[in-house]
Formats: structure tokens, sequence, C-alpha cells
């Protein structure tokens, strides 16, 4: 029987999904999602790993995927569910078409909220945690109106589970900073600028985060301090 911990990462397929599932899949159980085909998947994602294809661009469809898949392997219980899919598109308000906000705020946002909805009787049921994998643009950034929008909106929905769900469900929000992973050129954000060699590796922001969860603190960002630290110990690339 395996008795190890279980977690639910959303997004695992590429960037720091990916880099979570890495670090995490020696010592937890998990169960990984995303919206690619099976036939497509990375080949760095661990061999057996149970994987459900669901594209949360619709968000109630794919919860109700995610959450059928879950099922039907007979979990009965998560201890942690980490919120990480995400997308959004770089361009001024003007440039942002009805499409484009609609997919940035279910996908980051909507699903976001019935996820952890859907996924709270598992949770409770362990004392579990839910994170939600924010941004430090939460608090706002020009050229990414409707992605900022959809991160204040999560940190608020954190603020106000953690009220809600206290003594019966954790919950906690990370805000990362810039990352290099997929995310900019799907976004439409012109990389290769001097700027990029600020940016974590998805490597060194999954360490971050795994540290920030295993803290247990409510919310927490990662920024340059971290970023400091992880290049004089030689760990960043
Ligand atoms: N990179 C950064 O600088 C940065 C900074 C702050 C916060 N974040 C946040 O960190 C999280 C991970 O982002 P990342 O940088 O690792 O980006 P990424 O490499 O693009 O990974 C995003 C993940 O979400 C999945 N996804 C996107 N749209 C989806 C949909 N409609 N349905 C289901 N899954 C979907 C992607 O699937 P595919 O692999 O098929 O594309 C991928 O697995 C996001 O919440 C992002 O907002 C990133």
């Amino acid at each position: 029987m395996d008795d190890r911990p279980t977690a639910l990462i959303t997004g695992a397929t590429s960037g720091i999904g990916l880099a979570l599932v890495q670090r995490m899949s020696d010592d937890q159980r998990l169960i990984l999602t995303g919206r690619r085909d099976p036939s497509v998947l990375p080949e760095k994602l661990p061999q057996g790993t149970q994987y459900i294809k669901a594209d949360l661009s619709v968000p109630g469809v794919g919860v109700d995927t995610i959450e059928a898949a879950f099922k039907a392997a007979d979990h009965k219980s998560l201890d942690r569910l980490i919120v990480n899919a995400g997308t959004g598109f770089y361009a001024p308000v003007e440039r942002e078409d009805a499409g484009m906000i609609r997919s940035t705020l279910d996908v980051n946002l909507g699903a976001s909220v019935i996820l952890a909805c859907r996924f709270a009787p598992y949770l409770e049921a362990v004392g579990g945690t839910v994170v939600f994998i924010g941004s430090v643009a939460h608090r706002g950034a020009a050229n990414m109106p409707s992605y900022a929008a959809s991160k204040a909106g999560l940190a608020g929905l954190a603020r106000s589970l953690g009220s809600e769900w206290e003594g019966r469900i954790g919950v906690q929000i990370i805000h990362p900073g810039p990352t290099r992973t997929g995310m900019h050129e799907k976004a439409g954000y012109p990389t290769g600028g001097k700027r990029d060699r600020l940016f974590f590796s998805s490597e060194g922001m999954a360490d971050e985060i795994i540290r920030l969860m295993d803290s247990g603190r409510p919310h927490g960002t990662v920024m340059l301090r971290a970023g400091l630290r992880q290049l004089f110990s030689g760990k960043r690339s």
C-alpha cells in the first residue's frame, strides 16, 4: 500500500508545475492534470503517475472531468491541492478581446474557485491544504490587466477561504516573481532581453514554493531576496 501523502497538481505539463512534480514525486503520491493529450506529455513526467486530461478554459466541465477521474481511481482524501494551471496575454487593455479576457479569468480564477470547493471534502477528510499559485502581478501590472485582475481575485479568494475554512482546511497563496517558463512566449511577452537574466529558473522557483508550502504560512512571495539566496548558494540556473 502507498501511504505517502497525496497531492494533486494542475498545470503539471510544463514550467513551474512540471518542476514541482519533479521535486515532489519521490515522497508524495501525485495526481497530475493538464490540457494536453497523454500522447504528448513531457518525458520528464514520472512514469506510472495518474494523469488527467482536462481543459480548464471551461471551468465547470474541466473540474467535473478531474473530480470524476479522481473518484474513479478510488481516492478518498487529498493532502494537498496545488492550483497552478494558469494562462494570460501580454497586451495593453485595448488589445485584449473578449475571448482573451474570458479565458484568462476562467482558467486562473473561475476554475480555481470551483476546484477548491469541489475538493474541499477530500481535503477536510485529512486536514489537507489548498495552495494557490498566484503572481506578483496581483498588485497590478501594465500590459497584463486581465491577468493581474485574475491573480488579485485569487488573493481575495485565498483570504476568504482562509477565514471560512479555518481549523478545517489549510489555505495558502504563493506569488511567484518572473520565472523562465513557456508562459511568456505563449502570452506574447517579448523575451530575450537583459531583464530575463533576473528571472528564476522553474526548478529554483519550485524549490522556493516547496519551502513556503512546508512553512504553512498563509501567503508568501518569491522575489529578489530568494533569488539572491539561490545565486549565492550556487543553485540558480
Ligand atoms: N512564469 C512566470 O513568470 C510566472 C510568474 C508568476 C506566476 N506564475 C504562475 O505560475 C503558474 C504556472 O505558470 P508557468 O510559468 O509554469 O507557465 P506554463 O509553463 O505555461 O505552465 C502553465 C500550465 O498551465 C496549463 N494550462 C494553461 N491553460 C490551461 C487550460 N486552459 N486548461 C488546463 N491547463 C492549462 C499549461 O498547459 P500546457 O503545458 O498545455 O500549456 C501548463 O501546464 C501560473 O499560474 C502562472 O500564472 C508564473
